[in-house]
């Protein structure tokens, strides 16, 4: 059963902890990341690039996700992570996938705010929820972004851009970038006070690989409640098939399964530290709203 986006992450604001969304990037780490959320009885959103939706196709993971999590007590949401294309946008509302970004930070504000009303229109009319980004996070995931801040506005201007267009959570800069950090970033709880004094839309941290543990229990007690983490999870990916493959040239033994479990654990490992950090662990079962 795919979960409503919004109802997990309302939970987690109304309980002060955060639910992580990992950007999968096939069948192997998105059942990875079911098992861990069910060992770890934490709510999950598995996220999933345009790139990755367009290589895989929307009605196929949708079948994965669906046949991973029957037979689960897993409360886990299906959600297209930055896609600034319309056209992919419906297909994935068609397909009724439980949330879309609409990344509409490349456009200039009443662009972004007309076509963001539009998405939350179609989706709503079919029960798919729209986290919404009109100012731009800097760094390039999969393809989509740029480094440079565009589009930048006032936190009133932002929540009155939500409000007007419908939109159910809020994608704002938070002094975080998508990718590996060269430095530290200056992260801006303060913004996340603010947005949250004016709204009850809930707020969704990017770039979350590579914040320390104090940063980001920093970030969830100012109030954000969705953090999304896809570098650390391609890292983990790629480092646990590479170990593997040099163990595999060394014996001269080529067996794929034996592989996807290594990568697994892997994966699994990771979103377990996940779980513990942000506070999720043990909050599934008793997620309802408060
Ligand atoms: P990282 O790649 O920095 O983990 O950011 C993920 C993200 O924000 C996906 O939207």
């Amino acid at each position: 059963m795919r979960a409503s986006t919004l109802e997990l992450v309302r939970n987690a604001q109304d309980h002060g902890y955060a639910v992580p969304a990992f950007n999968i990037v096939d069948e192997v780490s998105l059942r990875a990341l079911i098992e861990a959320a069910e060992a770890a009885d934490s709510p999950v959103i598995i996220q999933v690039s345009l790139k990755t939706a367009r290589s895989i196709g929307v009605e196929l993971v949708g079948a994965m996700f669906d046949s991973a999590v029957r037979g689960t007590s897993v409360k886990a949401a299906l959600h297209l992570d930055h896609c600034p294309d319309l056209a992919w946008i419906n297909k994935v509302i068609d397909a009724r996938w439980s949330s879309v970004l609409f990344d509409a930070s490349d456009r200039d504000f009443d662009r972004a705010v007309a076509e963001t009303a539009q998405v939350v229109r179609a989706a709503h009319a079919v029960g798919v929820e729209v986290e919404t980004e009109i100012e731009n996070i800097v760094g390039v995931e999969d393809g989509v972004g740029s480094d440079v801040l565009v589009h930048s506005y006032s936190p009133e201007s932002l929540v009155q851009a939500a409000e007007d267009c419908g939109a159910d959570l809020l994608a704002p800069q938070l002094g975080t970038a998508h990718g590996e950090y060269s430095g530290r970033p200056s992260l801006l709880p303060g913004r996340v006070r603010e947005i949250r004094a004016l709204t009850d839309k809930p707020v969704v941290l990017h770039g979350g690989t590579g914040l320390t543990q104090a940063e980001f229990r920093l970030l969830i007690a100012a109030g954000v409640s969705k953090i999304n983490i896809s570098t650390d999870l391609k890292r983990t990916y790629m480092r646990a098939a590479h170990k593997f493959l040099i163990d595999a040239a060394e014996r001269d033994e080529w067996d794929p399964p034996s592989m996807f479990r290594s990568v697994s654990g892997a994966v699994r490992a990771m979103a377990t530290h996940y779980f513990d950090l942000f506070g999720s662990a043990g909050q599934a079962s008793g997620s309802t709203r408060a």
